[in-house]
């Protein structure tokens, strides 16, 4: 599905709660970046239904057979390579240099928004162009070139995983407080092109309602949240609803 459904009525809302003096704070998922050509997770077709995420994305299935696991990563990897940001990404920066959104919460891996110029970017997830050492903790950037060499191998010897939060790890510290802050704080917490099924991300929308933010929901198809804790829900595509979004806030 692509283009908007919504109402002018609910872009009218979206746009007015957007300019609060306290700012808005955006989350987004694997949907905004559907448009850049990434397919998502959970729609039909997407990763996990070539990839079921028990065998491919746990911690627990690193451990036991990593060169499995990395198939998927490389693939994921090699797919990133050439994607380009689309409107979506463009409008949030917009927004950013404009001066309404504070932050992008991003459970994407990768890397999209900062290539399309927002600036304040928490990557909850972590991101897909780091590698890390379990045992040791080295870093170093991912080369795609190992490829054929299966699982790489950290200089301590041990294999090393991707810098993004698997199943059944924890989300970094720094990333999990920073985000709570964010959405205690914000005035509008806007969630854009995602599922809102896994926690603790998904836990944010509500944290910042709670804390009396008016949530704004950006999706093709309704989530959980869209009749329990969004207040204005805009139906339609990342990539239509968001500039026109950007239009409506600049008076247009
Ligand atoms: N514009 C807006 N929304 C879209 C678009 C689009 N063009 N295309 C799809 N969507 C919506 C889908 O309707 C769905 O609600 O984006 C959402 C994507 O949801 P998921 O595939 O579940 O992705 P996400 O929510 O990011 O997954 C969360 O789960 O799989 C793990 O760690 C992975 O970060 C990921 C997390």
């Amino acid at each position: 599905m692509s283009g908007a459904q919504y109402d002018q009525e609910s872009m009218d809302r979206a746009a007015e709660a957007l300019r609060s003096p306290r700012g808005t704070v955006v989350l987004t998922g694997a949907g905004i970046s559907v448009e850049s050509g990434i397919p998502d997770f959970r729609s039909p077709g997407g990763i996990w239904s070539k990839y079921p995420p028990e065998e491919y994305a746990t911690i627990d299935a690193f451990y036991a057979n990593p060169d499995r696991v990395w198939e998927l990563w490389y693939e994921l990897a090699d797919s990133l390579r050439n994607v380009k940001p689309n409107p979506a990404h463009l409008a949030l920066a917009d927004l950013e240099e404009m001066g309404v959104v504070q932050a992008v919460i991003t459970q994407n891996i990768d890397a999209l928004h900062f290539h399309g110029g927002s600036v304040n970017v928490v990557e909850y997830h972590g991101s897909m162009d780091w590698l890390v050492c379990p045992a040791c903790h080295r870093r170093r950037k991912l080369g795609l070139d190992q490829r054929a060499l299966g699982a790489p191998r950290c200089e301590c010897g041990g294999y090393m995983k991707p810098d993004i939060v698997l199943f059944g790890e924890v989300i970094p510290h720094q990333a999990l407080h920073h985000a709570d802050a964010l959405a205690r704080r914000c005035g509008a917490f806007m969630v854009v092109g995602t599922s809102a099924l896994v926690y603790p991300a998904a836990h944010l929308p509500r944290l910042a309602k709670e804390s009396g933010a008016v949530v704004i929901e950006c999706n093709t198809a309704p989530t959980g949240l869209t009749e329990t804790v969004t207040d204005i829900y805009l139906e339609g595509s990342a990539g239509a609803t968001l500039p026109a979004l950007v239009r409506r806030v600049r008076g247009g």
